[in-house]
């Protein structure tokens, strides 16, 4: 297995990325200024995208496994990763998610604690209603954990 840094044409990955983030414009929000990896194990199995929100927080924008290798750890090493790669340089990694049974049970299984909500984040921004497991998306989650 192998993390490599993405420089450039990061979406020629867009498949990947809207797993995660169903939107593209919202997707472009954060691709360029992001700093983005992909994980190699015999080919690109998974990718995530890191910003620096400053005051010491890098936020965890973007991640995604392709969905027939979902489950097997590859989520996990990515953040394992970014723990190992910024540990020291920021205090803190954050993600903002809906609350979803999907995916705040993979954060938690990280490390992840719920820290604060943003109110009405997903119908303020997104053009159109998000569903996970049935149950619409209204506000958004966020959880740190230490870096
Ligand atoms: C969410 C996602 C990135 C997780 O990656 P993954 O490779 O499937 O997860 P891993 O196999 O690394 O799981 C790591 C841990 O989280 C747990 N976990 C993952 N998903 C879970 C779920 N839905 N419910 C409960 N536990 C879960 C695993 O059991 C594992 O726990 P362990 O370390 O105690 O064994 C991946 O499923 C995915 O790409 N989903 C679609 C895109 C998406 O929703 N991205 C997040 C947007 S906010």
């Amino acid at each position: 297995m192998n993390i490599r840094k993405v420089e450039t044409n990061k979406k020629q990955y867009l498949t990947l990325l809207l797993l995660a983030d169903e939107q593209e414009n919202m997707v472009d929000r954060y691709l360029e200024r992001g700093t983005m990896y992909v994980l190699e194990d015999n080919g690109v199995k998974a990718e995530c995208v890191v910003t620096d929100e400053g005051d010491g927080v890098l936020e965890l924008k973007n991640i995604a496994v392709e969905p027939e290798f979902q489950g097997r750890g590859y989520g996990k090493a990515l953040v394992d990763f970014l723990i190992q790669t910024y540990g020291g340089q920021y205090h803190v990694l954050q993600v903002g998610t809906g609350d979803s049974p999907l995916t705040v049970p993979f954060y938690e299984a990280c490390g992840f604690q719920r820290h604060h909500l943003v109110k009405n984040f997903f119908t303020n921004h997104y053009d159109h209603p998000i569903y996970e497991s049935g149950v619409q998306l209204v506000d958004m989650l966020y959880l740190q954990r230490k870096l």
